[in-house]
């Protein structure tokens, strides 16, 4: 099967692994669709969603992973091991990818710190800035350094106490393909690494 080419000749465990392939291809490629996933959590019994870069996928143990910060609110939605959602979707492979599982989060340990030592000094900048994020603020306006992106490296290592690695266990995943022969739905279980059912959907 060519790589990302989904096709309605293809068959659920087709479709299985190139769900994942896409993924991990959009972890790597910031103009992939779905280098850009949408996560759901739940607040005080009511849905909360946000957008965040897909960092990283592991196809074996069935897991994508984000970067956030231990400021957010999100991390607290998370941090209590609830269920939460996870959507990507691309518009040149014409597939909608939602995800259902719960949240393992890290937080200067080791994972972190290998993370951390690979993020680029622009992307440190949020971890760095001082207000909280989600509260409100006197000014939108950063501080000049941070603004600027005129700190050093070594400056730039304060950010690590934010930086927080959210591993996402997938225990469900349903995929969506929009096509003109008809659109197609197909979804899949799974119990730790193992795949426990594949079925096709109405669409
Ligand atoms: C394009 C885009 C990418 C984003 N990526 C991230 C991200 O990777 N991690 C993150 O914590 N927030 C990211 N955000 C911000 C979140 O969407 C969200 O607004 C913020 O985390 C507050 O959500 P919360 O109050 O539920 O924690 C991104 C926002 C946009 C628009």
């Amino acid at each position: 099967m060519g790589s990302f080419q989904i096709g309605v000749s293809h068959g659920l465990s087709e479709i299985e692994q190139a769900c994942w392939e896409m993924m991990e291809n959009a972890s790597k490629n910031r103009h992939a669709g779905m280098h850009h996933m949408v996560v759901g959590t739940v607040r005080e019994g009511k849905p909360e969603i946000r957008t965040v870069i897909l960092r990283g996928v592991s196809r074996e143990e069935r897991r994508v992973f984000f970067h956030t910060d231990s400021r957010k609110e999100m991390f607290t939605d998370m941090s209590s091991g609830e269920p939460i959602s996870l959507l990507v979707y691309d518009q040149q492979l014409r597939s909608q990818i939602r995800m259902k599982g719960h949240a393992i989060v890290h937080h200067m340990d080791e994972l972190c710190k290998q993370r951390w030592a690979k993020t680029a000094d622009y992307s440190r900048r949020s971890y760095l800035q001082p207000g909280v994020p989600g509260l409100p603020a006197e000014s939108p306006e950063l501080p000049d350094k941070l603004r600027d992106f005129s700190y050093t490296l070594e400056e730039s290592e304060v950010g690590f106490n934010n930086f927080v690695v959210m591993e996402c266990v997938i225990d469900n995943m349903d995929w969506y393909f929009a096509h003109h022969q008809g659109n197609r739905r197909a979804n899949f279980g799974y119990e730790g690494r193992a795949l426990v059912h594949a079925r096709w959907l109405n669409s």
